[in-house]
C-alpha cells in the first residue's frame, strides 16, 4: 500500500505556499507577456484532445512544485497499488479496478491474486450477445411483440452515468430501442415513464450494486406491479425484467432468474461502474460495438494516465490545478462547462464522481484534515449557461476556475450554429482572462454619446476585471471513444486529488447517515407515531406530516 502523507507537511507544500504569494501579484495577461512560448509550453495534445492550461494561474514553476509536490505524496506508488487491484479502498477492504473493464488488450490484473479479465470477457460477451438479439428482434415480450423500450431503474452510479452517456451519444441511437431512465423515489418520476412505455414491448433493467437501495427497489416493486396489471401472469416477468448487480441473492429474492442477470464486482464503485454491465443500457440503446468503443476510448485515456509524464498528463495537470485553485486561492468551487447540448449531464454525473469521491475531512491516517479536499462541482451547458451564472463568474466576488469542453466538428450539419457555438466557447474564455478596462469602457460610453454624469454612473458596471481562469479542452469530435476519454480524464483526475489529499476517494460513508434516518423516519410515518428520539424541529414535521395525511 502508498503511504499516507500529509501533503501540508511536505516541503512542496511550502514551497507552494510561497510561489502562490509571488505569482498571484501577476495578472494572466502578464504571465502571457513574460512567457512567449507560453499558449504552446502550457498545453497537451493527446490523441484527439487538446488541452489549453495556458489561462490559468500558473508557470512551469508551478508545474515543478506540484510535481515534486506529487513526488512527496507518491503519486506514482499510488498508481502502481490503483492499476495493480490493490484493495486501495481500504475502508471497504476492496480494490478498484474499474480499469479492468476497459482492458480490451486483456493484459492481466488480479484481485487477490486472480486474474479477473476472463470475468470482465465473459460479462462482455453476455452483454453483446444479448444486444445482438435485442437488435435483431429477437427478445421478445409475453404476447411475442420484439421488445422497444427498455426503462433503466437505478440511482447514484447506477443511473447517472448510462443516462449522461446515452444522452451525449444521441446520434448513436439504434432507432428501434427507445431508452428511458427511472431513479427518483418520487413516483412522478416513474410514472411519467410508464406513461410512455407498453407492457408488451418494454424491458425493465433494475441496476443496482447492492440490489438493497431503497428508491431503486421501490420503483422495481412498482414498475413489476405495473407490469403485472396488464400481463396478469407472474411467470411473464422473466420476459420484462432483467437485473444487473453484484448480489445475486437479492436478485433471485426479487424474482429475477439469475439467468437474466448481469453480474460486475465488488472492486468496481457504484460511481466508477458505467463500464461494466451497469452500462447495458447503454449498450442496447447505441449498440455493443459502440460500447466498446467507449470503452476503448477510456482504456487509451488510462494509457495516457498510466505512461505520460506528470507535466504532460492531462489528468494529472487538471488535479494540480484544481488543488492550486481550491487549496491555494481558496476557490470553493470548479465550473463544467461543456459547450455541447449533449453533455446536457455530464456536470451532474461528476457531481457524483468528483463529490462523492473527495467530499472527505477525515485523512487515511484517520485525523481531521485541517486543508480543504474536494471542490463543489457545478455547471451547465454553453452557451445556456452564459445567459444564466456567467454574470457571477466575469464580476462576481467568488474566483470560480471553469473547465470549458467543446467539440472541433459539429455531431450534426447545421455548421453556422457551431460556428456560433464554438466562438463563445473561445470568447468567453478571452473574456474572463482579459475583462475590460476603464479606458475602454469610457471611449465606448463616449462614442455612444453618453454625458460625463452618465459615464461616471456607469463606468464600474461596466468595467470587467478580468483575469479570471480557466482550462479549454478542445476535442475534435463527440463520438463514443472521446466521450469514453473524457470521463477516463475525470476519473483519474479525481484520483490524483484524492491521493494528495490523503483521503480515501473509493468510499461513500457520507451517505450512509441520511440512509439510516429515512429508514426510521419511514417506520415512524407508517406507524403513525413520532419518535422521542428526535429534535423538536425534526418531531414537528413529522407530526405535521402525519396530520396532513390524516
Ligand atoms: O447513496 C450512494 C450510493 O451508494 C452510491 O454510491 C451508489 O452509486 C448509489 O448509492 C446506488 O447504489 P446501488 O447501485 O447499490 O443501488
Amino acid at each position: 500500500m502508498f503511504p499516507s502523507v500529509n501533503p501540508e507537511r511536505t516541503s512542496s507544500w511550502d514551497q507552494l505556499r510561497k510561489h502562490f504569494d509571488a505569482i498571484s501579484k501577476n495578472s494572466l495577461l502578464e504571465l502571457f507577456k513574460e512567457e512567449k512560448n507560453r499558449s504552446t509550453e502550457l498545453s497537451i495534445e493527446s490523441d484527439d484532445f487538446f488541452v489549453d492550461f495556458s489561462k490559468n494561474h500558473i508557470d512551469q514553476e508551478t508545474v515543478r512544485l506540484f510535481e515534486s509536490l506529487a513526488n512527496e505524496c507518491k503519486l506514482t506508488d499510488a498508481k502502481k497499488a490503483l492499476f495493480s487491484g490493490e484493495a486501495i479502498n481500504q475502508t471497504e477492504k476492496r480494490a478498484v479496478l474499474h480499469t479492468a473493464l476497459r482492458n480490451l488488450s486483456n493484459k492481466p490484473m488480479e484481485v487477490d491474486g486472480e486474474n479477473v479479465m476472463p470475468f470482465v470477457f465473459a460479462e462482455l460477451d453476455k452483454i453483446k450477445e444479448f444486444t445482438k438479439r435485442l437488435h435483431t428482434n429477437k427478445v421478445t415480450g409475453y404476447t411475442g411483440k420484439p421488445i422497444e423500450s427498455i426503462v433503466n431503474i437505478g440511482i447514484g452510479g447506477s443511473d447517472l452515468g448510462p443516462f449522461m452517456v446515452i444522452n451525449a451519444l444521441k446520434r448513436y441511437w439504434k432507432p428501434a430501442i427507445k431508452p428511458f431512465f427511472v431513479s427518483n423515489v418520487d413516483a412522478s418520476h416513474l410514472i411519467e415513464v410508464l406513461e410512455q412505455v407498453d407492457p408488451e414491448t418494454t424491458l425493465f433493467i433494475i441496476a443496482s450494486k447492492t440490489f438493497t437501495t431503497q428508491e431503486t427497489m421501490t420503483n422495481a416493486n412498482s414498475a413489476r406491479d405495473w407490469f403485472l396489471s396488464h400481463a396478469k401472469d407472474k411467470g411473464h416477468v422473466s420476459k420484462h425484467f432483467v437485473a444487473v448487480s453484484t448480489n445475486q441473492t437479492k436478485v433471485v429474492d426479487f424474482g429475477i432468474d439469475p439467468k437474466n442477470m448481469f453480474v460486475f464486482w465488488d472492486w468496481v464503485g457504484g460511481r466508477y461502474s458505467l463500464w461494466s454491465s451497469i452500462g447495458l443500457s447503454i449498450a442496447c440503446t447505441v449498440g455493443y460495438d459502440h460500447f466498446e468503443d467507449l470503452l476503448r476510448g477510456a482504456e487509451s485515456m488510462d494509457h495516457h494516465f498510466e505512461n505520460s509524464p506528470l507535466q504532460e498528463n492531462i489528468p494529472t495537470m487538471l488535479a494540480f490545478i484544481g488543488i492550486w485553485y481550491n487549496n491555494f486561492f481558496s476557490c470553493e468551487s470548479q465550473a463544467i462547462l461543456a459547450y455541447d447540448h449533449l453533455l446536457t449531464h455530464l456536470s451532474r454525473y461528476l457531481q457524483q464522481a468528483d463529490m462523492e469521491s473527495n467530499g472527505k475531512y477525515v485523512s487515511r491516517t484517520q485525523e481531521q484534515v485541517n486543508y480543504q479536499t474536494g471542490p463543489i462541482i457545478w455547471g451547465e451547458p454553453g452557451t445556456n449557461g452564459q445567459h444564466a451564472f456567467y454574470q457571477l463568474i466575469h464580476q462576481g466576488t467568488k474566483l470560480i476556475p471553469a473547465d470549458f469542453i467543446a467539440f472541433a466538428k459539429p455531431s450534426h450539419t447545421y455548421q453556422d450554429h457551431h460556428d456560433k457555438l464554438i466562438a463563445n466557447f473561445i470568447a468567453q474564455t478571452e473574456a474572463l482572462m482579459t475583462g475590460k478596462k476603464a479606458e475602454v469602457v469610457k471611449e465606448e460610453l463616449l462614442k455612444a454619446g453618453k454625458s460625463e454624469a452618465e459615464i461616471e454612473q456607469l463606468l464600474p458596471h461596466k468595467v470587467f476585471q478580468g483575469n479570471r481562469p480557466t482550462t479549454s479542452i478542445l476535442i475534435e469530435s463527440l463520438t463514443p471513444k472521446s466521450l469514453g476519454r473524457l470521463i477516463a480524464m475525470y476519473e483519474h483526475k479525481i484520483f490524483v486529488q484524492g491521493v494528495i489529499w490523503n483521503i480515501y476517494s473509493f468510499d461513500q460513508w457520507g451517505v450512509e447517515l441520511g440512509k439510516q434516518l429515512a429508514s426510521s423516519v419511514l417506520a415512524e410515518i407508517k406507524s403513525g407515531t413520532v419518535g422521542n428520539q428526535h429534535d423538536a424541529s425534526t418531531k414537528q414535521l413529522i407530526s405535521r406530516y402525519l396530520e396532513i395525511n390524516e
